[in-house]
């Protein structure tokens, strides 16, 4: 158990998919750990109406621990955010009428905030990047993102399913449950440790970029037939992670070509992989730039880079009114207005 007594914090509400996550930062941008639970599906993918009905189960406990762990009093809280979009859509809608119900209660201002740019403030509360090319790497999402003026611009994305969904989809398919990407970490590490003379030419997968876009169905379908063709499970894990982190690796090396900016930023579930920032690192060496990513526990979904983001916008004065709180299931990453430094 944590015992730790923090003031003046914003909580945040993080519930765009199969996370329901409550957590806190401090007005000085100090943040603290969430409490977190995890939709896991008995069988299939996720299906958005029991992955709600997972997060109105566990939501009171969840909340009453992370209040009761930090000894938190209503009176010290000074904002309550949530995950306005992009998301599920009965997902968002448990977190923001929890929020709502919190925010009245408490009688604290209410802050909508965008979930994708959330991952961006909280890496960089956490690294200490100022001005990066942020790689966002998860489940739903796949995009090379730079701020330009006053947004952070999509300058390159998947134009069909995240990466994240990709190794999941492959997961299940051979029986692993959700989250695969972890798992597929593990098969291709032991994989690659007894097989270090391991040549990709051997287990071959497609590589597709188009300009600074991507896509992962055809690397998904192609990945299966490698598998019903009688390839070992761990050697297509492996080809599989090579080929699509190289992918995205070489699109966020042309941004950094392209913005002149000199700071790489993982952000995302993806991000948790060793492999895809050991591939960061290299490519950033090489061009005198410098890779950067968070912990684990905020690089997937969480409340607390969710209340970062809130106390950012509360501290340039932006609040949501609960007549304009609705939930925006398609909101996009430069949809929103970014007035802070
Ligand atoms: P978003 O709404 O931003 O798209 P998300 O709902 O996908 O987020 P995240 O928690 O950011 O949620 O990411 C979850 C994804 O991260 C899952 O697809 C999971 O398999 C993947 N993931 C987690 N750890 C690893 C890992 N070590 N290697 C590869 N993938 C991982
Ligand atoms: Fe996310």
């Amino acid at each position: 158990m944590i015992h730790q007594c923090v003031e003046n914090v914003v909580v945040g509400v993080e519930s765009t998919a199969h996370t329901l996550s409550f957590g806190l930062v401090e007005m000085d941008g100090t943040p603290h750990s969430s409490k977190s639970s995890l939709f896991r599906p008995k069988e299939g993918g996720i299906h958005p109406r029991e992955a709600a009905d997972h997060h109105s189960d566990v939501a009171a406990d969840l909340l009453s621990s992370l209040m009761n762990d930090y000894e938190l009093e209503p009176n010290q809280i000074s904002a309550i955010a949530f995950s306005q979009g992009p998301g599920l859509g009965p997902c968002l809608r448990v977190g923001a009428t929890i929020a709502r119900a919190l925010s009245i209660d408490w009688n604290v201002p209410l802050v909508g905030v965008n979930h994708c740019v959330a991952h961006i403030e909280i890496g960089r509360n956490q690294t200490g990047c100022s001005d990066p090319v942020l790689l966002y790497v998860s489940g739903g999402n796949t995009q090379v993102i730079a701020r330009a003026g006053d947004r952070y611009q999509v300058i390159g994305e998947t134009l069909d399913i995240g990466i994240g969904n990709m190794l999941d989809k492959f997961a299940r398919m051979q029986g692993i449950p959700f989250p695969g990407g972890p798992k597929i970490e593990i098969l291709a590490d032991e994989w690659l440790s007894n097989n270090s003379d391991a040549n990709l030419d051997e287990v071959s997968l497609p590589y597709s970029i188009q300009g600074m876009d991507l896509n992962f169905s055809g690397i998904l379908n192609a990945a299966q037939m490698r598998i019903n063709e009688g390839c070992e499970l761990g050697a297509v894990c492996w080809s599989l992670q090579e080929h699509a982190f190289a992918a995205c690796i070489e699109v966020a090396e042309r941004a950094l070509a392209h913005t002149g900016k000199t700071e790489l930023l993982l952000g995302g579930g993806v991000a948790c992989n060793e492999r895809i920032r050991g591939m960061s690192e290299i490519m950033c060496k090489e061009r005198g730039a410098t890779a950067f990513w968070p912990e684990k526990k905020f690089c997937v979904d969480n409340g607390t880079m969710i209340a970062e983001l809130g106390r950012k916008m509360i501290q340039s004065n932006i609040s949501t009114d609960i007549l304009e709180s609705s939930v925006n299931p398609s909101l996009r990453t430069d949809h929103t207005t970014i007035v802070w430094e």
